[in-house]
């Protein structure tokens, strides 16, 4: 599907476990102040797999510059007024690299293991197959776990360990682990099928 028709399908409702509602958007500037927010919100365990330090407006300021100029698509979802998670890929200018996505998912703490996670990463893999990617690519600290039983529940097999890539607030040194994709089976192999697609 064309991309711009899949994005025209947003908002859309999606049902959590056991019971609860979110609406999940396509992100844009007006959502900017909540993703600083919900970022500081976090804790810091949740912000090393990023590249970047998202608490700082910078950086979020950065990640809507690359909305616009089409090399970021973004969804994030609320309940009400309060920020459930979020879910993008991003993709590079270089030719070479240009079938090469990554993606990154997270999910506030208290909305985890209610399926949010694996509804937006089935939404964004949808974006990602009409972006005509081929492979997508997380990365996580080698201590996130959950986050890499996860992503291996959505398909990702881990592809690469880069000691000592990392380094959090207190100068410790982590491993990052990268997860990869390859976009084949689309978004049914990844996620449930999706009410409303
Ligand atoms: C990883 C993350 C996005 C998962 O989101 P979530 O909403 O909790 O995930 P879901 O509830 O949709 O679960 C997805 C699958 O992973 C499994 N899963 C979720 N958390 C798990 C955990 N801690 N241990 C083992 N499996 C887990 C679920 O059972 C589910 O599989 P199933 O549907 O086949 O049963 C979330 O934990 C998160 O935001 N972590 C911090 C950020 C991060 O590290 N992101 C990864 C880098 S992109």
């Amino acid at each position: 599907m064309d991309i711009d028709e899949l994005l025209s399908r947003y908002p859309r409702d999606v049902d959590l476990k056991p019971d609860g509602k979110v609406t999940i958007r396509v992100m844009d500037r007006s959502d900017r102040d909540a993703v600083l927010a919900f970022a500081r919100s976090l804790p810091e365990e949740d912000l090393l797999f990023l590249r970047t330090d998202l608490t700082e407006e910078s950086v979020v300021d950065e990640w809507f510059d690359a909305i616009d100029n089409g090399l970021t698509t973004s969804l994030i979802a609320y309940e009400g007024d309060a920020t459930a998670g979020y879910a993008t890929v991003h993709r590079t200018k270089a030719r070479w690299t240009r079938r090469v996505g990554e993606i990154r998912v997270n999910v506030g703490p208290e909305y985890r293991s209610r399926g949010l996670g694996r509804n937006l990463t089935a939404q964004i893999f949808d974006i990602a197959n009409a972006l005509g990617l081929m492979k997508l690519m997380a990365n996580m600290t080698a201590d996130q776990i959950g986050a890499q039983a996860a992503f291996r529940r959505l398909g990702f097999t881990p592809e690469a360990m880069l000691g000592d890539f990392v380094e959090d607030r207190d100068g410790r040194p982590r491993d990052l682990v990268m997860m990869t994709y390859d976009m084949d089976g689309l978004s049914s192999q990844a996620g449930e099928p999706l009410r409303g697609l």
